[in-house]
């Protein structure tokens, strides 16, 4: 049946259709439409967005599923950092973690959120009595003693956060080198493992969503800022407050930190601003932009109610598998960087 069958029938019999013109007329768009717009639909077949999408998703798990990816020669510590809320930071911090550890690297995600919404989605205990990263910026215990391994992806290990943690930024005022405490801690930890023997490839720290002490602390643990930018409209806005406060801390406390990575989620191919904030944003950061983008999608949001990462909740899911491809950009990224340091 062709959509335009029946239009005849139920037009000149149930609307109040008099005039002979107005059926000559209603005949003949029914005939421009048979003949024109029908032949304008496409066919189910390679053009439609839809195989495109799948096409393109059947590229990446062929190319990118189950490859170890090259490992950093020193740690990586990145910071995930934005102040605005809800842009995927937590969400970016664990799955892109838990992609380079499949692939292979040993990973530490560091929750410095009291909300703890990175413990959870690793699958982490971190109820108050927890030992959690609180114990390690006020009391000073060892990074090791709070360290817990991720059930699900071997490689992949967790410094929980508690809600003892909401009291960290008012009761770190009055300590002494409050700014630099996560930093002692991670480096004395990457020392210790060294001296065992084992590597560690990369640390990610969660940060909140405010730009106060722990992510001060963040800021002064790590060299590296990784920055997920939401697609949204809002999106670029504080970006430059982001930014300044990078290099006011690249200033006076830790001349390394740099912008080196930003991640566009939340993407949604089917609204013109999705794009305009992704060219927006590389064509500020042609560099630091990595290729790959995150889509909106149900099965990244579902993960952390299973305690999960989309990475093992659902591997072949298209936010999986961008994930997987922003990882080993990453991790190619740090490989070519090798290369020339030692040319
Ligand atoms: N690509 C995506 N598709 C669908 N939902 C997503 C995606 N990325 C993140 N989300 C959802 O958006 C919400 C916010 O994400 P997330 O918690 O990662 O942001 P955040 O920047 O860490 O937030 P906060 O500032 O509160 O720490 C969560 O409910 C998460 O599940
Ligand atoms: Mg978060």
């Amino acid at each position: 049946m062709t959509v335009t069958e029946g239009v005849d029938d139920v037009s000149r019999e149930t609307l109040p259709i008099e005039s002979e013109k107005a059926a000559d007329a209603l005949d003949r768009v029914s005939r421009e439409v048979q003949e024109g717009d029908v032949a304008d639909i496409p066919a189910a077949g390679a053009d439609t967005p839809l195989a495109q999408a799948v096409a393109a998703d059947t590229r990446k798990r062929m190319t990118l599923a189950g490859r170890e990816l090259p490992r950093p020669a020193q740690t990586r510590v990145l910071t995930v950092a934005n102040q605005k809320g809800g842009v995927g930071k937590t969400t970016t911090t664990v799955n892109v973690a838990a992609a380079l550890a499949q692939a292979g690297a040993t990973v530490l995600v560091i929750d410095l959120d009291p909300q703890g919404n990175a413990s959870t989605a690793l699958g982490i205990d971190h109820h108050a009595e927890v030992p959690s990263i609180y114990d390690v910026l006020v009391d000073g215990d060892p990074l090791s003693t709070v360290v817990q391994p991720c059930p699900d992806v071997p490689g992949l290990f967790c410094a929980p956060a508690t809600i003892d943690l909401a009291g960290a930024e008012i009761e770190l005022v009055s300590l002494v080198a409050r700014e630099t405490r996560l930093q002692r801690a991670v480096s004395k930890y990457v020392t210790e493992l060294t001296e065992q023997g084992q590597a560690l490839d990369y640390v990610f720290i969660d940060c909140p969503p405010s730009l106060g002490l722990l992510t001060v602390n963040a800021f002064v643990a790590g060299s590296e800022v990784f920055i997920p930018i939401q697609c949204e409209y809002y999106a670029l806005e504080g970006l430059s407050q982001l930014l300044k406060n990078i290099e006011l801390i690249r200033d006076h406390l830790n001349p390394n930190l740099h912008v080196s990575t930003i991640l566009l989620t939340m993407f949604d191919g089917r609204t013109r601003l999705s794009a305009q904030v992704a060219d927006e944003v590389r064509s500020h950061f042609p560099d630091q932009t990595l290729k790959a983008s995150v889509p909106r999608s149900v099965r990244i949001s579902e993960a952390p109610s299973h305690g999960q990462t989309v990475m093992t909740y659902d591997p072949n899911s298209s936010g999986a598998l961008s994930y997987l491809e922003a990882a080993s950009e990453m991790a190619a990224q740090n490989a070519a960087e090798n290369s020339e340091d030692r040319s």
